[in-house]
């Protein structure tokens, strides 16, 4: 079968399609089912609420069963090599599925969809639909494109879609915790990172409809979001389009904008009980207002994660990082003063090319400086595309990348230990979010700093949040016991 990708993007690329609003008439119920599965990041997760929603309003009920479904999703991750190959496994699955269910059609979202358009079509013959992470909106025109036969392609990117306007159907939700996107795309271009090539440039949703979406959860009983981006601290509402047009902005539009840690204010003050976190911070865009705010309210968490990826000032720069060693530590000082109970968590890549075992040193070291609650560490991977593959050879043998990536996992899990055992003797608020998975007796839930906790259930329920006096722990859970419920109930 050829693709007709030709003509699904001269369809899109018209901007009156690409900027249009979905029908508010839902189709009834089309009797077909989705199921969609998730990798990669939390925005992957979120984004696949936005294609259930815009899928339900076309008639389609989700299900968590494959072996009933007639349309299969997979929201792809391209991060790093492994990822893909997990996605190219899966695939396997549907193909055997597939087999006993012909008219089932198997469709790849996101960043390898992006970053291999049309190749997958030729590459995975299952594949009959290839949809990038700006073309959502266009799921409707591309399921029938498929349905009559042929396959479709949309990779477009676009400068101002952001689906502000698309509410989210919660999917395997707790009913307690909830994403919100306020960015998409970015421009930073860390050497390393295939994002800028799969989810295009950095662009801000409207602050009033993120207000919106919060208030909404809040009325659904929601008791705490995270506001999702790929550098979130780089946020620049100036009534739409791309951040790196803001130059070119009215002097009214440049009066009237809304930085990150003036979104951080309006969300907390519209929902004062909801409770805050937000995801990713890059050092370079993080600035002292965000840390102020954090302070200021109360329901702001006191948790940040702050990818460094090196300690060392060479490899920082050849990763395009914009900020040295020295004003990391000044970041995390003041994190420190102004937030003295506050957690920070940590993701790092082992053997960038070039790097020796001084700047794995310089890793560890800055490790020791900071003593992270936890981290996020992977060793290099090489991605196409991007600045590191096209410029520096990937020289750092295999082995070395695994010794390194096992001392700094080594050293972060003593220090993870360090930090949580501060928490016993303490009693702290949790946020309830579901039952243990270790035991039916106990709840699950997270405190503040985003440590998880477990404790007897008594009369609690989900989504109540209740202080508890922590006993013990091990280096991942804090175990403990309630002794009364917030007041932030
Ligand atoms: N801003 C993003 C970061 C995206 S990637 C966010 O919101 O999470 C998440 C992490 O994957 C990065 O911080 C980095 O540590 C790691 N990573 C990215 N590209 C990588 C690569 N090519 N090889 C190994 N790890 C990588
Ligand atoms: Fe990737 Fe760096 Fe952006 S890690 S997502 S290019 S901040």
């Amino acid at each position: 079968m050829l693709p007709v990708f030709y003509v699904v993007m001269e369809k899109t690329i018209d901007e009156s399609i690409q900027g249009s609003t979905l029908s508010l008439v839902d189709k009834s119920n089309n009797g077909r089912k989705l199921y969609i599965e998730s990798y990669g990041c939390q925005m992957n997760f979120s984004d696949s609420e936005i294609v259930a929603s815009i899928l339900s309003k076309e008639g389609f009920n989700t299900t968590q069963e494959l072996s009933e479904a007639d349309l299969v999703l997979v929201n792809t991750c391209s991060i790093r090599e492994k990822a893909e190959l997990t996605v190219r496994k899966r695939l396997e699955k549907f193909n055997a599925v597939k087999k006993e269910r012909p008219h089932m059609k198997v469709g790849v979202l996101g960043c390898m969809a992006e970053r291999l358009k049309h190749k997958f079509l030729e590459e995975e013959k299952i594949v009959d639909m290839v949809v990038g992470p700006d073309a959502y909106k266009d799921l409707p025109n591309l399921i029938q494109e498929i349905d009559e036969g042929r396959n479709a392609v949309n990779v477009i990117l676009s400068k101002d879609e952001t689906y502000g306007d698309v509410a989210p159907v919660r999917l395997n939700s707790n009913g307690v915790t909830a994403f919100v996107s306020i960015t998409r795309g970015c421009d930073n271009m860390c050497t390393f990172c295939v994002v800028p090539f799969t989810r295009g440039r950095e662009r801000s949703r409207d602050p009033q409809s993120i207000i919106n979406e919060v208030n909404e959860l809040w009325e659904k009983g929601f008791k705490e979001i995270t506001l999702l981006g790929q550098n979130v601290d780089s946020y620049l509402w100036y009534g739409g389009g791309l951040k790196k047009d803001f130059e070119g902005a009215s002097d009214m539009q440049k009066a009237t904008a809304v930085d990150f840690s003036q979104l951080l204010e309006k969300v907390a003050l519209a929902q004062p009980k909801i409770r805050i976190r937000f995801s990713t911070s890059n050092p370079q865009d993080m600035t002292l207002d965000v840390i102020r705010a954090m302070a200021k309210y109360e329901n702001i968490c006191n948790y940040i994660h702050l990818p460094v990826q090196s300690g060392s000032d060479r490899i920082l720069k050849a990763m395009n990082r914009l900020h040295t060693r020295q004003e990391y530590f000044e970041l995390i000082d003041n994190i420190k003063a102004i937030i003295p109970d506050c957690a920070i968590s940590q993701d790092m890549i082992t053997g960038f090319p070039t790097e020796t075992e001084d700047d794995h040193k310089d890793t560890l070291t800055l490790m020791e400086y900071v003593k992270y609650d936890y981290g996020f560490m992977f060793a290099y991977s090489e991605r196409p595309g991007t600045l590191a593959a096209r410029k520096l050879e990937d020289d750092v043998a295999d082995e070395v990348k695994k010794r390194r990536l096992t001392e700094i996992i080594d050293l972060q899990q003593r220090h993870s230990l360090e930090r949580i055992q501060r928490n016993v003797g303490e009693t702290q608020e949790v946020l309830i979010e579901g039952t243990s998975k270790k035991s039916d007796m106990h709840w699950m839930g997270r405190t503040s700093q985003n440590t998880v906790a477990v404790f007897p259930k008594e009369n609690y329920k989900v989504g109540d949040f209740v202080m508890v006096r922590m006993d013990d722990c091990t280096s991942a859970t804090l175990i403990g016991e309630a002794v009364g419920l917030s007041h932030n109930n």
